[in-house]
């Protein structure tokens, strides 16, 4: 830094100074230390056992409930204390810290966050990103492997239990299409976790669930079956860009996937084709922030970490603002958005 005298000034007064500045730095691993504390925590039971022992464990009794070893159990208390995932209770045992339990352990709580730990531990994620970072190598979800698309649709139970039914209400006119049994079609609907909670929550619906991938698509049908399902959902497999149905449906609606259409205007096209006049499209996704001053949030940072999934399929995750448009361009009518999460949004319009 030079001054208005010339001479060189180590900082001025708004330079951060350095053991500030590699605060920053200290702060991502210790976030590292928590996250791989959660991991550890989830596949060894240790986060199971507490959660079932709400009155407190000591480290002998957690490492008895969880079939673990004494020592290496104190060593990940100590780390779970110090991440705040446990507490100390008056009788000096742990206890999982307020809401942990149904934050990492229960798969229907609608904030349940414990299933972003099976995908970002996934080579998929960050190790297949990096060793092809020289070359910009893609791949597709028909090579990402099994482990992945289970977890991927792990994270995805959350936003479809925000979404059905609580996100629905906010939708002008959608319930009300819903209860009185609907035509819908679920876009990109995976491994089924939407179609089977849908058909669930209203009765009367008769549903078909799309998607590009072989293999999402065999689960999905296997978790409809055994939800007993079969007779009110139907599959079709294709891409966005291929669908081919005109005035059909009541609802076309979209969990976590719209922003990997490959040719998104082609898309839109398709699915305002496929729906009756009055019929309401909805997208439920990631808000990714539209320009870098939202980035530096922790929900934006997580989903800075989610891009480099998204960069291997050869998308990104988009802003709000970007689904707006895009209904907007094609003629949707009443669209409008609203915010579930700092990590989900909802946007619709209708035909
Ligand atoms: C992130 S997963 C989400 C799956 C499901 N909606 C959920 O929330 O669990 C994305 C899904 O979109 C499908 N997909 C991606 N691009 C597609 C496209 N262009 N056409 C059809 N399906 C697509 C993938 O096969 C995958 O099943």
């Amino acid at each position: 830094m030079v001054t208005e005298h010339g001479a060189n000034s180590p900082t001025t007064e708004t330079e951060p100074e350095v053991p500030e500045q590699a605060g920053k730095i200290l702060g991502q691993f210790a976030g590292y230390v928590g996250f791989k504390t959660i991991e550890m925590g989830l596949s060894n039971g240790l986060l199971a056992a507490l959660n079932s022992h709400p009155d407190g464990l000591s480290v002998d009794d957690l490492a008895a409930a969880a079939g673990t070893e004494a020592f290496y159990t104190g060593v990940w208390a100590k780390a779970a204390y110090a991440a705040e995932l446990v507490d100390l209770n008056d009788d000096g045992k742990y206890v999982l810290a307020a809401h942990m339990g149904k934050l990492l352990l229960d798969t229907e709580f609608p904030g349940y966050v414990g299933g972003i730990i099976d995908v970002f531990a996934q080579p998929d994620m960050f190790d297949k990103f990096s060793e092809n970072l020289p070359t910009g190598e893609r791949t597709s979800w028909d090579k990402v492997s099994p482990e992945f698309i289970q977890g991927v649709s792990g994270t995805g139970g959350p936003f479809y239990n925000r979404l059905i039914p609580g996100g629905f209400t906010n939708v002008p006119g959608l319930v009300e299409k819903l209860e009185s049994g609907a035509s819908v079609l679920e876009l990109a609907s995976g491994a089924g976790r939407g179609l089977v909670k849908l058909a669930t929550q209203y009765p009367k619906v008769q549903i078909v669930g799309l998607d590009g991938d072989a293999h999402s698509i065999s689960l999905a049908k296997e978790r409809v079956e055994e939800a007993g399902l079969s007779d009110r959902v139907d599959f079709l497999e294709s891409t966005l860009e291929d669908l081919d149905e005109y005035d059909k449906y009541d609802l076309v609606y979209i969990n976590i996937s719209m922003h990997e259409a490959r040719d998104t205007d082609l898309a839109t096209k398709n699915i305002r084709n496929s729906l009756k006049a009055g019929g309401i499209f909805v997208i439920s996704d990631f808000p990714f922030p539209e320009g870098h001053e939202g980035l530096r949030t922790v929900p934006a940072r997580v989903m800075t970490g989610i891009q480099y999934f998204e960069a291997q399929i050869d998308d990104q995750l988009v802003s709000t603002e970007t689904f707006v448009k895009l209904l907007k361009d094609h003629e949707f009518s009443d669209v409008d958005s609203f915010i579930v999460t700092p990590v989900h949004n909802v946007i619709y319009g209708t035909k």
